[in-house]
């Protein structure tokens, strides 16, 4: 079939006004060519730290963190909440530099980590599973590797009451169930499970948790709390509280990150807008806060009493760098360009001291100064697993952003 020249004229027309659409919603990006080319000697320099860290772990032992002062490394066993970061940030250096010594470790902790496809005690299945094995097989794909997931999502969903509309994020011997906002991150995996099996439930469970916490974790201001109590029996809200931040009414900023995090994965999963309107409300609460450092790394909590003295946690900063920059694709031109340039902050401020650790030290982990639990009183000012996860996935984010 011909057009005639006014057909042509109108379907000319239409396309320049598609693309103007186009144009006026999606965000473009200013690359910052030098930190990109950074990120490469980043990706080598990370790889390093992470063969010395390797030499020092014991048969079927993770990493944990690591104490300078005394020389030690802390390890876990592979029913750890973290487990899962040490293969994953193996595999994704891996991708990077091709460096096959990276791979060869990543089998070996990969299979200690294996048996936990079984493990009904955590709803940290997610972190533990879909950052390792979920990484795995995108990056390595091994057949077993499928298996090993949906077992893993099978397990999670055991945790899950309909009656309260959540998976239990821990147990209780008191008439309590008790969600962390943590949980957010275990979703994906179930997200994943659903795509693979064609079964639905994997991902109306999701849903079901991510609108019931929505619905009780969260402040007027979109701050976040960390625990919320339900009753049991009735699903009823009990109490309110926190458990690794400052104080109840406070905002702990590693619990911000997870949000922030889980519901920009909700949108991606769902293109439910709602989530990403809850996504963007939180990088809001965030990015305008008044006590976020000028270099976008957070105190541990966001009301912590002792800023500007209190500690920062790179390990949040890590993790809301890597939302942002999933974020960013979703939002609209401005808000796209300020968590695009929000992260690229966060992620220069990661590069540099006093946050990257010199070569050869730090126990072989690549970031200093994050903050695990204050109110227990460990895991304070170290390096952190999932701080390097979330920092060499930001850095792997901004690179395919600007591909
Ligand atoms: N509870 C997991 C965390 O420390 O963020």
């Amino acid at each position: 079939m011909f057009l005639n020249s006014k057909m042509l004229a109108v379907c000319i027309v239409a396309l320049l006004y598609v693309s103007g659409v186009r144009a006026q919603n999606a965000a473009s990006f200013k690359t910052d060519k030098v930190l990109l080319k950074k990120f490469e000697g980043e990706f080598k320099s990370a790889s390093a730290q992470y063969q010395l860290l390797a030499q020092r772990l014991k048969p079927d032992r993770f990493p944990k963190t690591y104490y300078a002062k005394t020389d030690s490394l802390e390890t876990s066993n592979s029913g750890w909440w973290c487990s899962g970061f040490y293969p994953g940030t193996l595999l994704y250096l891996y991708e990077q530099t091709k460096n096959k010594a990276l791979l060869t470790e990543a089998h070996r902790i990969l299979k200690s980590l294996t048996k936990e496809q079984y493990n009904k005690t955590t709803h940290d299945l997610g972190f533990m599973m879909y950052c390792s094995f979920g990484n795995a097989l995108q990056i390595a794909p091994k057949p077993e590797y499928k298996e090993i997931l949906i077992n893993s999502a099978k397990s999670l969903c055991t945790r899950f009451d309909p009656k309260v509309g959540c998976i239990k994020s821990w147990d209780s011997n008191k008439p309590e169930f008790l969600v962390i906002i943590d949980n957010m991150m275990n979703l994906e995996l179930l997200f994943w499970a659903t795509r693979v099996t064609g079964d639905s439930s994997y991902y109306k469970i999701a849903v079901t948790h991510a609108n019931t916490t929505m619905q009780n974790h969260f402040r007027p201001d979109y701050s976040s709390y960390h625990v919320i109590n339900y009753n049991p029996e009735t699903g009823a809200v009990q109490q309110k509280r926190t458990a690794q931040g400052y104080a109840n009414e406070s905002a702990w900023a590693r619990g911000q990150a997870w949000g922030l995090y889980g519901y920009t994965v909700m949108y991606r999963e769902t293109k439910d807008k709602k989530y990403l309107d809850q996504a963007q409300h939180l990088a809001r609460f965030i990015l305008k806060h008044p006590n976020l450092p000028k270099d976008k790394i957070p105190y541990w909590d966001f009301n912590a009493p002792n800023i500007p003295n209190a500690l920062r946690d790179a390990s949040a900063g890590a993790v809301m760098a890597s939302a942002l920059l999933e974020l960013c694709k979703y939002a609209d031109q401005v808000d796209g360009r300020t968590y695009y340039s929000a992260a690229q902050t966060m992620l220069r401020s990661l590069m540099a001291a006093p946050y990257l650790a010199k070569a050869g030290t730090n126990g072989g982990f690549i970031l200093q100064h994050s903050v695990g639990h204050i109110p227990q009183g460990t895991e304070i000012d170290v390096p952190l697993t999932y701080a390097d996860y979330y920092y060499v996935e930001a850095m792997i984010r901004y690179k395919n952003l600007n591909k």
